[in-house]
């Protein structure tokens, strides 16, 4: 049986892989947490893993994996690990999966980090009235200030023409009798 070599990024971690098992069994045989949603049907695009080198060293990708990720190997450098078979030596970025995997636990050991408050505010019924009858007031209440209906408070200054902006007659075109 043969054995190829899986070098992870950035750590440099080299892992033994034998058999023809998927990327993703392997990896999770050799104790790597990937995540995959889906069980391995490619459907969930969970277990991506980014191919660093040996590109040549993996199956081709699978209809569905196309299907999934799209026709963008060369730019995104991403493979499905359930649908992708090792054909020798590569070298593979899971670090993705090791950050997620490390804030899970994190979250799980130290309840409260990480999640987000469920803390449910409960007001009573007096409460929510005398706040609707001071917001009602409020409303109500006649804002102070020299803006406030300012053109009541104008005057004789109220009846007249008001004068707009530019104030400036075009000049009328004349010749002058030098130039001819
Ligand atoms: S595990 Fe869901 S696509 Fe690979």
């Amino acid at each position: 049986m043969s054995e190829h070599k899986v070098t992870l990024w950035p750590s440099g971690e080299i892992l033994e892989i034998t058999g023809d098992d998927s990327l993703l069994a392997q990896l999770k045989k050799a104790g790597k947490k990937i995540k995959s949603g889906c069980g391995g049907c490619a459907t969930c695009s969970d277990c991506v893993v980014i191919v660093k080198s040996g590109e040549m060293n993996l199956s081709p990708q699978t209809f569905e994996e196309l299907r999934l990720l799209g026709n963008v190997f060369h730019i995104t450098k991403e493979r499905l690990s359930c649908q992708t078979r090792i054909t020798g030596d590569v070298t593979l970025d899971i670090s993705a999966h090791e950050k997620a995997a490390a804030s899970g636990s994190a979250s799980k050991s130290a309840p409260g980090r990480g999640q987000k408050s469920t803390k449910t505010i409960i007001k009573k019924r007096d409460d929510i009235v005398r706040a609707e009858i001071e917001s009602k007031e409020k409303s109500q209440e006649k804002p102070s200030g020299d803006w406030y209906r300012h053109w009541e408070n104008e005057g004789d200054d109220a009846n007249k023409p008001k004068r707009l902006g530019g104030n400036k007659r075009v000049k009328p075109f004349t010749f002058n009798d030098n130039d001819e």
